[in-house]
């Protein structure tokens, strides 16, 4: 499958490009970026993962895209789609996601682009529901949920498995949206 390419009034999710792979190295080698993740992550490992991340894109039609602006070229983060990579309570499971470079925060870049990706998975991939998850300290990236309408029940707090036990960052909220067919269906 070709990745798909969305579009709204000011942005762009589009597929890799080789100068995007750079890009992704300072994002994740950022400490501010990085902050409610255990670490910054290496060159090495950030280009392996672009590279695998790309792939997935092409291969699928959907998942981490790379974000511009429509008005200036050049990456300025990535948005995502994906089956959440572990097991718990709520999984099986589609995840939106975002991670911008600093300089394009405050803009309301990643709601406007996480809003499409998710009417992506609604409408294209027919799926009811989206969930969103962060550490609990990441007010940040919980606002975006909310701007997106999404909605957090305390009962699906959980720890997660791929942070090591009793690292402050361990505990996560999670939060759902739900799709214009899981809305019907239960109206009926
Ligand atoms: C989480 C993250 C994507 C949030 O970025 P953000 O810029 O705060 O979020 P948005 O793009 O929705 O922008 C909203 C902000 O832009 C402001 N804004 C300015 N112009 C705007 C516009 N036209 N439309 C909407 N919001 C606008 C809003 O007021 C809001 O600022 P505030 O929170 O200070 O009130 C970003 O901090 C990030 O990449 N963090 C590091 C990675 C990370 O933690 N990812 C999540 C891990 S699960």
């Amino acid at each position: 499958m070709t990745a798909i390419t969305l579009q709204t009034e000011r942005l762009m999710l589009r597929p890799w490009r080789d100068e995007d792979i750079e890009a992704w190295v300072d994002l994740c080698a950022d400490e501010r970026v990085m902050e409610f993740f255990p670490s910054t992550v290496d060159r090495a490992e950030s280009t392996s993962t672009a590279l695998r991340l790309r792939e997935r894109l092409e291969r699928n039609g959907y998942g981490w895209w790379v974000l511009e602006r429509r008005s200036e070229p050049g990456f300025i983060g990535a948005i995502a789609l994906q089956e959440v990579p572990f097991e718990a309570a709520f999984t099986p499971a589609l995840e939106i996601g975002w991670r911008l470079s600093v300089a394009a925060w405050g803009r309301g870049y990643a709601t406007e682009g996480a809003r499409a990706a998710l009417n992506f998975a609604f409408e294209q991939l027919e799926r009811d529901e989206v969930v969103a998850m962060t550490s609990t300290p990441n007010v940040r990236s919980r606002r975006v949920m909310e701007r997106l309408g999404m909605r957090r029940d305390p009962r699906d707090d959980f720890e997660n498995p791929r942070i090591e036990m009793g690292h402050r960052l361990r505990p996560h909220v999670l939060y759902r949206a739900s799709g214009p067919g899981a809305t019907a269906a239960s109206a009926h």
